[in-house]
């Protein structure tokens, strides 16, 4: 007599459905040109949150489905939800750093255009108050998110590699919680420098807070022009914004990997237009105090 059991065939209603979700992720994969795992994303995303979760699956296999009412608590308890929290805070603080480079470039325009610009958002406090503290938000939750996607990783592979060089891993992939840490010290001396305007640590000997221009304005063009003619803190500048990029042009290019938006065909694209973007961020910043600094732009501001 035949014993073997062949595949079970479903019998209930939830297991016909289970046994259709690798149809409907190839479905949305072919359509959308996302991977299996993307569109397992897609697809949980897409369904009520309610009533069904996944939380797993590859190449078409469901793992798993839990009941899960909550789409925040998700958010912040699973991998791909911190993922996801890294990848969108990372977003914003990338469209904070492209618009503040924009601002900082009126300073090539001369005084009166850069002292304005800050005069305007110095005046109006319904502007820049929400956007701080959406900055210190951003800004924790990125920071908080690799720090547990780092731990995690850790505590699943507790023991390195016994060969750990680094073959594929980019440089910039393998310093991106040391880069970030630089960065987030560079903010803070940036902070006491420019926007507290602290005397201590401009090492100039100057206070940049009695610096008015004659429309009674602050004037930020002296200021920053006094700053970088200080070699030190120029130099300490020119450095951070090197590791800023070097962060952001392995950081662009993983935003797209954790929302799902890199397939093998785009990959190179995005890899490639992630290392443009970085050196025109690094450009256009550096430019600042190597123009004051090295050209003497904006001499006559030091009288
Ligand atoms: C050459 C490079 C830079 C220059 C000349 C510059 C200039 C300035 C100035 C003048 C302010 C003070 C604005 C004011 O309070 O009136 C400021 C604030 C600030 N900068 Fe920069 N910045 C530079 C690079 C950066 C970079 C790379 C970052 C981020 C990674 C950054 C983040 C900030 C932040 C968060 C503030 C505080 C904004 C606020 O709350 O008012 N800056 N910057």
């Amino acid at each position: 007599m035949h014993t073997e059991a062949g595949p079970k065939r479903p019998t209930t209603p939830v297991q016909k459905g289970l046994q259709a979700i690798p149809l409907i992720i190839n479905v949305i994969s072919a359509n959308f040109q996302l991977n299996q795992f993307s569109s397992l994303t897609l697809l949980e995303f897409a369904l009520d949150s309610s009533v069904l979760l996944l939380v797993g699956g590859n190449r078409g296999r469901c793992v798993w489905a839990t009941p899960m009412n909550n789409i925040i608590a998700y958010l912040f308890k699973s991998s791909l939800g911190k993922k996801y929290i890294m990848a969108v805070t990372g977003c914003c603080l990338f469209l904070f750093v492209i618009g503040h480079m924009v601002g900082n470039l009126q300073v090539f325009l001369g005084p009166e255009a850069i002292n304005r610009y800050g005069h305007f958002l110095q005046s109006n406090p319904e502007l820049i108050w929400p956007a701080r503290i959406g900055l210190l938000v951003f800004v924790g939750l990125h920071f908080w998110s690799a720090m547990q996607i780092t731990l995690e990783n850790r505590a699943a592979r507790p023991v390195a590699y016994a060969n750990s060089k680094p073959v594929a891993a980019s440089y910039a992939s393998r310093t991106m919680v040391m880069g970030g840490l630089i960065v987030v010290s560079f903010i803070i001396y940036h902070l006491l420098h420019f926007t507290f305007q602290c005397k201590a640590i401009n090492l100039t000997g100057q206070d940049f807070v009695g610096f008015t221009d004659p429309n009674n304005h602050h004037d930020i063009f002296k200021m920053i022009v006094v700053g970088f003619n200080q070699p030190l803190v120029a130099g300490f500048y020119l450095l951070s914004m090197g590791l800023l990029c070097l962060h952001l042009s392995h950081g662009l290019s993983s935003m797209f990997q954790s929302l799902g938006w890199k397939n093998d065909a785009y990959r190179p694209i995005i890899d490639c237009g992630a290392k443009v973007v970085a050196t025109v961020i690094f450009i256009g910043y550096s430019s600042i105090p190597v123009a004051i600094l090295v050209f003497k732009f904006g001499k006559e501001a030091l009288k």
